[in-house]
């Protein structure tokens, strides 16, 4: 017997990244969070925090951070919605959009979620396998006539990206939304923020997560035309921001110099690290966001996993066909980075050495 609808039952839940405990020795490559700290002045707005605030609900739609994301990425608070953590918009999302016979569609491999979400809304799926070199299937994925079309631009784990001029013929030919997910996007060259404009079925989720330094607190949001988002707001959580959350981050995002800098060092972090494994031999696919898809020499990417986890070091391995050779691995400082690649050294067999 079971308490659950069969649906449940089935459910292939989504597995999280590993999180070690704080002050474990580990270096953790493997959740793309962000390896420095984040804003001063978010800190600051955490230890002024009135405890009234905390006594008190906090506003519905999340106020102050609405005003503040909205006046950082330069449109009216009507276009923006905030969660906890984009993963909450993601809910959202599925929930508003998909069910029975309204499909979720998405390019693969991508953030495993979108399967989950679905999965839990009885929501058939329709899954478009990336070119070899990460291009956007753009024609498939409008041929399978989505309720929602998820994109992760920069993708992830590939850390690719899609031109907006691109998104913007995808999201022209779908009757239904399209999401492009930005989680990544701050690290990027480009965002898409000028298709909302022109196009009343884009929804765009940023996250402070990556960028901001702030995973622990939870917090994304949603900006798209506000009839979107009234549609939106009817199935979120009533309190889905929490006051602390709010404070702090609104705080966060209007610190946009310490963002920059951190934002500036990742990126001169992240040339560094693919020249240095490409010189150990590894394929590494150009990457727009704060991490790189990697196949060691050989392919054999399970047991470079083990070994780095047995040493100390946490990378993402993903164990699905597609992604069976490959290894995401985040950004980290300069000095995580010289230990990543002297363990690897010790690991990987020297380059010429291989079938590869
Ligand atoms: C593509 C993508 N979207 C969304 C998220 C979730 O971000 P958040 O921490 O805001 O829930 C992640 C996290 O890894 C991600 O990779």
């Amino acid at each position: 017997m079971s308490f659950f609808r069969p649906t449940v039952d089935t459910l292939r839940a989504y597995v999280p990244g590993r999180q070690p405990p704080l002050g474990a020795q580990m270096i953790k490559l493997n959740t793309n969070e962000n390896p420095y700290p984040p804003s001063p002045k978010a800190l600051e707005a955490l230890r002024a925090l009135d405890p009234d605030e905390l006594r008190r609900y906090p506003h519905p739609l999340g106020d102050e951070f609405r005003s503040a994301a909205a006046s950082v990425v330069g449109v009216d608070p009507s276009w923006v919605l905030a969660g906890n953590g984009s993963d909450d918009l993601l809910t959202i999302l599925v929930r508003a959009t998909a069910g029975p016979g309204r499909p979720v569609v998405y390019p693969t491999p991508t953030y495993v979620l979108y399967r989950t979400l679905a999965d839990i809304q009885d929501a058939p799926v329709v899954e478009v396998p990336f070119t070899d070199d990460f291009a956007l299937p753009v024609e498939r994925l409008v041929d399978a006539r989505g309720a929602v079309t998820f994109v992760a631009n920069p993708n992830s784990p590939s850390g690719t990206a899609t031109s907006p001029q691109r998104l913007g013929e995808l999201a022209a030919a779908l009757d239904g939304l399209l999401v492009v997910d930005e989680a990544y996007a701050a690290f990027a060259d480009q965002d898409a923020l000028a298709l909302l404009d022109a196009h009343r079925n884009v929804v765009l989720l940023r996250t402070l997560s990556k960028s901001h330094a702030l995973a622990g607190l939870r917090l994304g949001f949603a900006i798209a035309h506000p009839a979107v988002l009234d549609g939106l707001v009817k199935v979120k959580d009533s309190y889905n921001v929490d006051a602390v959350a709010a404070r702090v981050g609104a705080a966060a995002i209007l610190d946009t110099a310490h963002t920059a800098r951190i934002v500036t060092r990742i990126q001169g972090n992240r040339t560094r690290l693919a020249a240095g494994l490409q010189r150990l031999g590894c394929r590494v696919w150009p990457s727009q966001a704060n991490f790189v898809l990697v196949r060691p020499p050989g392919g054999d990417a399970a047991h470079v996993y083990r070994e780095l986890e047995q040493r100390g070091i946490l990378v993402r391995y993903f164990d699905e066909p597609a992604l069976a050779e490959m290894l995401r691995i985040t950004v980290g400082t300069r000095l995580e980075q010289d230990t990543l690649m002297e363990t690897l050294e010790s690991i990987l067999p020297p380059p010429g050495q291989t079938g590869r």
